[in-house]
């Protein structure tokens, strides 16, 4: 991945050569760029700010310097520039999993009231633009947000970690739960012991209990977090009964006639079944479906297969891709697995490249090594 960072303060921006970001600049796995936006600046201050048309307080960044910068540093289709901003999309987990899978991020980071909006518009004219906000704070610059992100996303991507489990068992990475508890040695510190249960050796019992930790936390400390049952919009997600076979099957088959195309498979079983087959998998797979307007607009399945939660069947409506709703219902079907599950799997075509980005961007990892039906690829995910 390459990451540049336009800044006036570019000494802010030093930490990025430490640690883990530094090794993966040496190993090869980030190419980092930091750049004093004051280089593009003609005037014997290097004035890179000026007062706001319409009056106000504060001072405004000037287009210029960046328009020259994004010529310089040839950007354009393929790359993302993030202005870091109070008034962008909060940051969190979803938009670093989003970010880790771009090939180049181009910080722009903003300092007194802000950058001329003519940069960003620009910038949406030659490139993607996000604008990302690390919360609701106000900082004096946007250099501490680039590097916030710029951690966040590193470390998503493969290869930068040493423990890939570590990744995916962690806050917010889970269902959105929060982390259980952690504990080592030793197992009695001034009178305090380490919870018996992580002792006993039994990986079932240690699973569900952590489990049980992170939704008590995440109950008291971040209840916002733990609406598995409802879109972002507050349409319930429910679960699917016998009753709900002839539409699932209508669904069904539009979904999958595309993914025949998608992959020129026309023997996908799940293009074949009637309306026998999917009444009778409703009772043996756990299936959630979304309704909008009393249509049935989105499905998932899941069962459990040892500790393997197997995830499928994820569809939505054509005409509704794209929107969120598969991620949506995705996400939930990984809350609500059982707590002896600690993995998740799930099948899709080797060539459904839509799907291959959601699965990808939710954190689950292709496995060649695994078993998958002709022309499909099976994908992973730790718990
Ligand atoms: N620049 C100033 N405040 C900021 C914030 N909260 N997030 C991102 N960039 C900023």
């Amino acid at each position: 991945m390459r990451l540049d960072y336009l800044s006036i303060f570019p000494d802010y921006l030093a930490p990025l050569q430490l640690s883990l970001p530094g090794k993966a600049v040496a190993s090869g796995l980030l190419d980092l760029h930091v750049h004093d936006l004051r280089q593009w600046t003609h005037d014997r201050h290097h004035t890179t700010d000026d007062t706001p048309y319409g009056g106000g307080a504060g001072m405004v960044m000037k287009p210029e310097p960046f328009g020259e910068a994004f010529e310089a540093l040839e950007v354009g289709a393929g790359d993302t520039v993030v202005f870091t901003t109070p008034s962008g999309q909060p940051f969190d987990q979803r938009v670093a999993e989003d970010l880790a899978t771009r090939s180049r991020l181009v910080f722009a980071c903003g300092r007194y009231e802000g950058i001329d909006q003519r940069v960003i518009d620009h910038a949406r004219s030659i490139a993607e633009v996000r604008e990302i906000s690390l919360g609701d704070y106000v900082l004096n610059g946007g250099e501490v947000a680039a590097l916030a992100i710029t951690e966040a996303v590193v470390r998503l991507l493969p290869g930068f970690m040493g423990n890939a489990e570590s990744l995916v068992e962690e806050s917010h990475a889970e269902g959105g739960l929060l982390e259980y508890p952690v504990y080592t040695k030793p197992r009695v510190w001034r009178d305090r012991e380490v919870p018996d249960v992580l002792l006993s050796g039994d990986h079932g019992r240690i699973a569900a209990w952590r489990h049980d930790q992170a939704v008590r936390r995440t109950a008291e400390r971040r209840p916002d977090l733990l609406h598995p049952s409802a879109l972002d919009d507050g349409t319930p997600i429910v679960r699917a009964g016998r009753g709900d076979a002839e539409e699932l099957l209508t669904l069904q088959r539009a979904c999958w006639v595309q993914e025949a195309l998608a992959n020129d498979l026309l023997d996908i079983p799940a293009l074949h079944e009637g309306l026998d087959e999917v009444r009778d998998w409703i009772g043996t797979w756990e299936t959630y479906l979304v309704r909008r307007a009393g249509r049935l607009v989105g499905a998932v399945r899941a069962r459990l297969d040892g500790e393997v939660w197997e995830i499928g069947r994820l569809m939505v409506a054509p005409d509704l891709q794209g929107q969120g709703l598969g991620r949506a219902l995705l996400d939930h079907v990984q809350a609500v697995a059982p707590a002896g599950a600690t993995s998740y799997a799930l099948v899709t075509g080797g060539r459904s490249e839509r799907n291959l980005r959601l699965y990808k961007k939710a954190g689950f990892r292709l496995r060649r090594d695994l078993a998958a039906p002709v022309g499909a690829v099976t994908l992973t995910k730790a718990r």
